[in-house]
């Protein structure tokens, strides 16, 4: 056994206190076991102890069934190997497990658990939590090293990929989006200028002023983007964030000039949060804004270049950062009605 396998737990719940024990003595000699009989504290210990590959449920439980704290776990630790356990499989139980896809295994009480068939099946339950958070890390560190070199190529932009990130997730957070959701827009944001890899070095670089050619090719960066990822297909989901990240909501943006709701919530999201960086960061042709002039702009850009719910949710966010008060963003509203 390697040490991911030893360190691995299991943990068992069920209302029966009784049915729990039993668990834990025919299988404390090979596996680290835990018990709960509240669902409730069964999330609660997944989301504090990483460790725990694979959770037993049982599904008539008095807080919530064993299916509603399965589909809860799997966003608390999407990696765990989820097992229903039941004493009363219904036929429409089995489906209904099945359609929801987040149980890996489906078993009928009795289940000798001190059986090797069992045990076996715990083995491979545990290979397939950690198989699955290999594949996350993996996919999550090739993002992060493309990212490191759009950062590299484009000389002038310090971390301004990772800065784009941090400003998406805050202002996606407004957005009561999906886990799933969330994540494209973690990984979206730090790939959204990854069409910079096409543009040459001399142009991106370039010190001073851009001729009208040399813009027009920095233009295409976004369209270069969007093909890349939609050139992957396990990245095809973050194409959007690539390709429309310099479009508008009146329509002035490129590179194909989409307007409202053509353009989809979370490439505005990034838009915006790539606005922000842009603004907040020294580039060789001008300093960093302050945070006053920054939300100046932003506020007179609303049902211009963004919608206006995500004008006022970065509003919200500018606020919460403690950046700027409630009363000096009001304050800027009034200014740019009085202009
Ligand atoms: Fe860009
Ligand atoms: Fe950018």
């Amino acid at each position: 056994m390697n040490n991911e396998y030893q360190k691995s737990k299991l943990l068992f719940v069920d209302d029966e206190a009784e049915n729990l024990l039993t668990f834990k003595l025919n299988l404390e000699d090979d596996f680290n076991i835990l018990v709960t009989t509240s669902p409730k504290e069964a999330l609660t210990m997944l989301a504090n102890d990483k460790s725990i590959a694979m959770m037993f449920v049982d599904q008539v439980m008095p807080e919530m069934t064993g299916m509603e704290l399965a589909i809860e776990a799997k966003k608390v630790n999407p990696d765990a190997t989820m097992v229903m356990l039941t004493g009363n499989a219904t036929k429409q139980l089995a489906i209904e497990s099945v359609r929801s896809k987040v149980f890996w295994e489906f078993l009928e009480k009795p289940v000798d658990f001190a059986s090797p068939h069992m045990k076996q099946m715990i083995f491979s339950g545990i290979q397939e939590a950690l198989l699955q958070k290999t594949n996350r890390d993996y996919r999550e560190g090739a993002i992060q090293l493309v990212a490191n070199l759009i950062d590299d190529k484009d000389g002038h932009t310090h971390k301004h990929s990772r800065r784009v990130q941090e400003w998406s997730l805050k202002l996606a957070k407004k957005f009561n989006l999906s886990d799933h959701e969330m994540m494209l827009v973690r990984q979206g944001a730090l790939l959204h200028d990854i069409g910079k890899i096409s543009i040459p070095d001399d142009i991106l670089k370039k010190p001073g002023r851009l001729s009208a050619l040399e813009r027009k090719i920095i233009m295409t960066h976004p369209g270069r983007g969007g093909d890349i990822l939609d050139s992957i297909p396990q990245l095809a989901e973050l194409a959007p964030m690539a390709r429309y990240h310099h479009e508008r909501y009146d329509g002035k943006g490129y590179p194909l000039g989409l307007k409202g709701d053509e353009i989809p919530l979370l490439s505005y999201i990034v838009a915006l949060a790539d606005f922000y960086e842009a603004l907040s960061s020294k580039r060789p042709y001008k300093d960093p804004w302050s945070v006053g002039e920054i939300v100046k702009e932003i506020l007179s850009q609303k049902d211009k270049q963004f919608p206006g719910r995500l004008v006022d949710a970065m509003m919200e966010v500018i606020v919460e950062e403690g950046l700027f008060s409630h009363e000096q963003v009001q304050e800027k509203e009034r200014e740019i009605k009085a202009a």
